[in-house]
C-alpha cells in the first residue's frame, strides 16, 4: 500500500479511538468526542477477492453521511470513509467499464450505468432506489412482502396506495415501483410547494396531498418521522446485514431490465457541489440544517483542486 489517493475522510479528534469508545468516557459528562471531514491521501487499498477497486465520478450525498458522522454509528475505526452512493468505474479485477455500486464495492453489487446517464444520475440511484426497492419487495418484517416487479410487472393493477413524503428522493423511487407493479390510484404526500416540479415527472403519482385523506392497505413512508400509522416492517438498506445480502445481489443483477426498458429512471433534479472532495462537508451541513429540499447534492472526486 504505497501509493495514495484523495479521500474525504471522516477524522475524529482522537485518531485512533474504535467504535464504542466514540462516548469520551474522560469526559465528566461522558459527551461523544468530536469528528469532523476532512480532505487527505489515504492508502490505496488492496481489492479483496470478491471486490472491485474504483474510481469515483459523483457521489450523491444522503441523511445517513450526516447520522454517521454525528454518531458513529457504522464506523469502526477513525480515521474513516464513508459514503459510498456512487457511480464510478470498475478499474481494476473487471477491467475497465462504466458502473455503478453500492456502498461496499462488492462485485456482486455493482449494475451497469443506463445509457445516457449522467454519473451524477446513476450515482443517485444506487442507496435511495434500493431502499424504496426493499420496502415495497422484500418479506416482512423488512419490507411490504409484495410481489417483485423483476418477476411480473403490474401484479397489484388497480390497487391504491400511498406513498409518504414523496419530495424525498426515495419515495421518487417508491413511486416508480408502485407504477411497475400496476399500482393505481397512487397518492402521494408532500408539502405543497413540491406540487408543481413534482408533476414533470412522467411517473406522477395520481395525486399529491399534503395529508393522506384515506386509509390505505399498502403504505410506503419515504420519511422516517412524517407517518404515525401502524407499520408492519422497517427498513434497513444496508449491504452489511446478512438477511439483505441474498436479495440486493439479486436486486442487482436483475435491476437492469428495468433500467433499459425505461420503467426505472434516475432523477434529474441533482446539485452538484462545487470542490470536488471539498464541497461534500458543505453539502453535509446544508443536510444537517434541513434545507436540502426538492434536489440530491452531489460531489464530484475527481474536481478536487490542487489545494483541496
Ligand atoms: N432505512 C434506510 O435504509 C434508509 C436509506 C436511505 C434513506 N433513508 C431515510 O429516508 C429518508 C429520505 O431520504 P432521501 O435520501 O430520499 O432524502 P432527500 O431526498 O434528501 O429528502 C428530502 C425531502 O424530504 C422531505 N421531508 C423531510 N422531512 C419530512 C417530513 N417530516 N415529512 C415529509 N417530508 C419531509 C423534505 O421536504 P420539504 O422540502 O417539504 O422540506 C425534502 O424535500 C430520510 O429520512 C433518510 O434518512 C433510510
Amino acid at each position: 500500500m504505497t501509493q495514495t489517493q484523495f479521500g474525504a475522510t471522516l477524522v475524529s479528534d482522537q485518531p485512533s479511538q474504535k467504535r464504542n469508545a466514540r462516548r469520551d468516557t474522560n469526559s465528566p459528562n461522558n459527551e461523544p468526542s468530536s469528528t469532523r471531514f476532512a480532505v487527505t491521501t489515504v492508502p490505496v487499498p488492496t481489492p479483496g477477492s470478491d471486490e472491485v477497486f474504483l474510481k469515483v465520478h459523483s457521489a450523491s450525498l444522503n441523511p445517513v453521511d450526516v447520522s454517521i458522522q454525528k454518531t458513529g454509528g457504522l464506523v469502526d475505526h477513525y480515521p474513516a470513509i464513508i459514503g459510498g452512493d456512487i457511480a464510478d468505474e470498475a478499474v481494476a479485477k473487471l477491467g475497465l467499464a462504466s458502473r455503478t455500486t453500492t456502498p461496499g464495492f462488492n462485485s456482486t453489487l455493482l449494475g451497469d450505468i443506463p445509457k445516457n446517464r449522467s454519473y451524477g444520475q446513476a450515482a443517485m440511484m444506487p442507496l435511495v432506489r434500493t431502499t424504496a426497492y426493499l420496502a415495497m419487495y422484500y418479506e416482512t418484517p423488512h419490507g411490504l412482502g409484495l410481489q417483485n416487479p423483476l418477476g411480473s410487472l403490474g401484479a397489484y393493477t388497480g390497487t391504491p396506495s400511498l406513498v409518504v413524503g414523496s419530495s424525498s428522493t426515495v419515495s421518487q423511487y417508491a413511486i416508480q415501483f408502485a407504477k411497475a407493479s400496476g399500482f393505481n390510484p397512487i397518492i402521494a404526500t408532500a408539502s405543497t410547494k413540491h406540487t408543481e416540479h413534482l408533476q414533470v415527472y412522467p411517473w406522477t403519482p395520481s395525486a399529491i396531498l399534503s395529508s393522506p385523506a384515506q386509509s390505505l392497505t399498502y403504505v410506503v413512508n419515504a420519511i422516517s418521522d412524517g407517518f404515525n400509522g401502524e407499520s408492519i416492517s422497517r427498513v434497513v438498506a444496508s449491504k452489511n446485514l446478512p438477511q439483505n445480502k441474498q436479495f440486493l445481489r439479486d436486486q442487482w443483477a436483475n435491476m437492469g431490465k428495468l433500467l433499459s426498458d425505461g420503467i426505472v429512471r434516475p432523477l434529474s433534479t441533482l446539485e452538484v457541489k462545487p470542490g470536488g472532495l471539498a464541497g461534500i462537508p458543505v453539502g453535509l451541513q446544508r443536510l444537517e440544517e434541513g434545507k436540502v429540499s426538492g434536489t440530491k447534492l452531489m460531489g464530484h472526486p475527481q474536481e478536487t483542486g490542487p489545494g483541496y
